[in-house]
């Protein structure tokens, strides 16, 4: 445990003569925590915390949040920062090293990664067996998973060499393998990786490029795919990430573990939201319409959500949301669109929403999704990709996540407790007898 004791909060349990003195432990920045660990043992009690809203469930050096202030930190590296200066696989160099790299160390790590980024040529079958209209997410969630099955050498989760394996190849073969869900539902070859090309550039090429046109890269575009992917890079233990965590805990291997968060991430609370947000937009169709729908936001006897809208962790902005923001003018200047009716639109639902009292009594600010598939329908992406973007820009992230939790000494497998509200104890009563 990296984390500091400072002080220790004492709790007595009304009417008994019980007391436990639990530590409290505080990080490098950010607020202090108190240990429960010896809750149960010194008091017979535990915790009730659905949704984990108020529980750290480990300490990580990796990414820090502070909501109040709108403050997002890769290993201590604002992400405004990065997202100017950085690239996406020197970000991946630094979630899962812990440091930015030399240029020697970024030389050997970028040439590392894309060796990997080829499939095996027996798991392109594996995509015939989809309908074409399957869902990418779908097909991400199988084909990774079914990665266990092609790499054997990399599944000891204890040995520190297999576990860089496996995380080069995680992070090579995402953009492979959701290039090929998208060739394969529009029943276009699939196209095979460039090496030379930059990461970014390479997932472009291979989504886009055809066998009979010239390919021709766009440096702007590129350097977006790079900017999108750096902001969705990792976000500490939100869902998709605890569920990758939760997973890895049991000694399950890699692939199986990111599986299991591409699943979770595709929910519309979660990733999910950047395809939910257009289909919003598209059902709201006019800046006159969006009064309506707002009021149906509003009413308490609906479940309709503002998209894009809202957070967990940021209660003032996100950053995220303003750096894509700013990045969608900058894109659609370089496509020559003057006018984006979508993104017009999405500015005057923000202007709107954030000066209604609902909205912001609530503390509810755009968050990253609000805009991020405003960039990507314009970059030529279909909606049903956007999810399987934000699973390729965060698979460094559970990565980093999955290696930093099986290299800590305190590592077990995560296991949360409940309050039991069923029936007590009671006997089996044979069917002929009940009544
Ligand atoms: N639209 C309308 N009302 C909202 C929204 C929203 N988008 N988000 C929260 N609220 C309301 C809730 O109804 C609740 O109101 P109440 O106090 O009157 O009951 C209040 O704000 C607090 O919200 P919670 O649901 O308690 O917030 P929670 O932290 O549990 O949920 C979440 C966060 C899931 C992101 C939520 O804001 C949401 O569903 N947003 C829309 C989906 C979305 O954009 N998800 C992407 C998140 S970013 C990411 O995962 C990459």
């Amino acid at each position: 445990m990296s984390a500091a004791v400072k002080r220790s909060v004492t709790i007595t349990l009304d009417g008994s003569n019980k007391s436990a003195s639990l530590p409290l432990l505080s990080g490098t920045i950010g607020p202090d925590v108190f240990d429960i660990r010896k809750l149960y043992a010194d008091l017979g009690v535990f915790t009730f915390d659905p949704g984990y809203g108020q529980t750290a469930s480990c300490d990580s050096k990796i990414t820090f949040i502070d909501g109040d202030e709108g403050v997002l930190l890769y290993r201590g590296y604002p992400i405004e920062q990065l997202a100017e200066k950085s690239r996406f696989l020197e970000v991946c160099y630094l979630l899962l090293n812990g440091d930015l790299p030399t240029k020697e160390e970024f030389g050997k790590f970028e040439k590392g990664v894309m060796r990997h980024n080829m499939l095996h040529e027996q798991l392109r079958s594996f995509y015939n067996g989809f309908r074409r209209d399957a869902h990418p997410m779908a097909v991400m969630c199988s084909v990774v998973g079914a990665l266990s099955a092609f790499y054997h050498d990399n599944l000891d989760v204890w040995d520190e060499g297999a576990r860089r394996i496996a995380a080069f190849r995680l992070i090579a073969k995402m953009p492979t393998i959701a290039a090929w869900a998208y060739k394969y539902s529009v029943g276009q070859p699939f196209v095979y990786p460039r090496n030379e090309l930059t990461y970014s550039a390479n997932f472009l090429y291979m989504f886009h490029a055809v066998p009979t046109e010239e390919y021709k890269f766009n440096p702007v575009l590129a350097k977006a795919m790079d900017l999108i992917l750096i902001l969705h890079a990792d976000h500490e233990q939100n869902a998709s990430t605890s569920t990758v965590r939760l997973a890895g805990s049991t000694g399950a291997n890699p692939f199986a573990c990111i599986a299991a968060g591409i699943a979770s991430l595709w929910g519309p609370a979660h990733g999910g939201a950047n395809e939910a947000v257009l289909k919003m937009l598209a059902d709201i169709g006019t800046t006159a319409n969006i009064k309506p729908f707002l009021d149906d936001v509003k009413a308490k006897d609906n479940s309709t959500k503002l998209m894009g809208f809202g957070h967990r962790v940021y209660k003032n902005y996100d950053p995220r949301a303003k750096l894509i923001q700013k990045a969608c003018h900058d894109v659609l200047n370089e496509l020559g669109i003057k006018d984006d009716p979508l993104l017009d639109l999405a500015m005057e639902l923000e202007q709107i929403a954030l000066s209604d009292p609902y909205f912001i009594e609530r503390k509810l600010y755009p968050n990253v999704d609000f805009y991020s598939g405003i960039i990507l329908k314009a970059m030529g992406f279909p909606t049903n990709m956007f999810t399987a973007l934000f699973a390729v820009a965060r698979t460094v992230g559970w990565v980093s996540q999955w290696k930093e939790m099986m290299e800590d000494p305190q590592q077990r497998i995560g296991r949360p407790r409940q309050i039991y509200t069923g029936s007590p104890r009671r006997d089996y009563v044979p069917m002929t007898e009940r009544t």
